[in-house]
């Protein structure tokens, strides 16, 4: 579904990913994890153009997204992004939030957004907060309602950075119950994560970055407990669980 190959991102004379190789194949469930400032988020926004990369090439679905013809909003539809700070739009209702996307683009009818998003809040047991603003919500239900915000537009993949990071502990386990569901719905999924039970029970590929390559890759299984660089075990041991 996405081949990254050589992927190359500088700011100035920084240089932050260096030679990113990765295939995201349809239904993955990748986890990026590695010490802040390694380049993980610069890497999730590589793939969807919100950065674009200094060298290399991501190939969507056959598409270079970095040839210059490329219209970014269509594939933007087709990748979803969920942020550790939610950005969720504070002047809309939660309803208008989730419709705003899918009736601007022309995707949906605003009549057939609002039934949809209606059905996707009461899947997450949020109907009743449907015209509240978001900053009358907890941060675990706005986090709920920036993925299901992301989730109308039917994406092919979701791409989740830090998604449980701004919120308070005990709101952490809504947002990954409700990752979990949309994993076992088949999505193709990519997360950064801090949340180390979350991503050794979703992940089938984690990734360790440091200073801006993936140094390691295999199952939960392989990095968690049988690491072999010793990079990783020192990121490893500072880490608790
Ligand atoms: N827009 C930007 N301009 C300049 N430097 C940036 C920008 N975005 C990220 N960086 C730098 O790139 C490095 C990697 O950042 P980031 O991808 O956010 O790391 P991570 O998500 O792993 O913590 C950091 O040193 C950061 O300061
Ligand atoms: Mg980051």
């Amino acid at each position: 579904m996405i081949e990254i190959k050589n992927l190359y991102k500088d700011f100035g004379k920084k240089n932050v990913l260096k030679s990113i190789d990765l295939t995201i194949n349809k239904g993955d469930k990748i986890a990026i994890i590695g010490p802040s400032g390694c380049g993980k988020s610069t890497l999730l926004r590589c793939i969807n153009m919100l950065e674009i990369p200094t060298k290399g090439e991501v190939i969507f679905n056959g598409v270079n997204l970095c040839d210059k013809n490329v219209e970014l909003n269509k594939v933007r539809q087709k990748m979803g992004m969920v942020f550790q700070q939610f950005n969720l739009f504070s002047h809309l209702s939660v309803i208008d939030n989730i419709t705003l996307a899918p009736i601007k683009l022309g995707i949906m009818s605003r009549e057939k957004a609002q039934k949809e998003a209606k059905r996707l809040l009461k899947s997450i047991d949020l109907l009743d907060k449907k015209d509240e603003f978001p900053t009358s919500l907890s941060g675990g239900e706005k986090q709920r309602v920036a993925i299901v915000r992301s989730l109308i537009l039917k994406p092919e993949i979701i791409l989740f950075d830090e998604p449980t990071s701004a919120l308070d502990p005990e709101m952490v386990k809504e947002v990954t119950e409700l990752m979990k569901k949309i994993a076992d719905d088949g999505m193709t999924m990519v997360v950064v994560s801090h949340e180390m039970s979350f991503v050794e029970e979703f992940a089938v590929r984690v990734l360790f970055m440091e200073d801006g390559r993936i140094i390691e890759q295999g199952s939960s299984d392989d990095i968690f407990n049988h690491p072999k660089s010793k990079r990783l075990k020192e990121f490893l041991s500072k880490i608790s669980k």
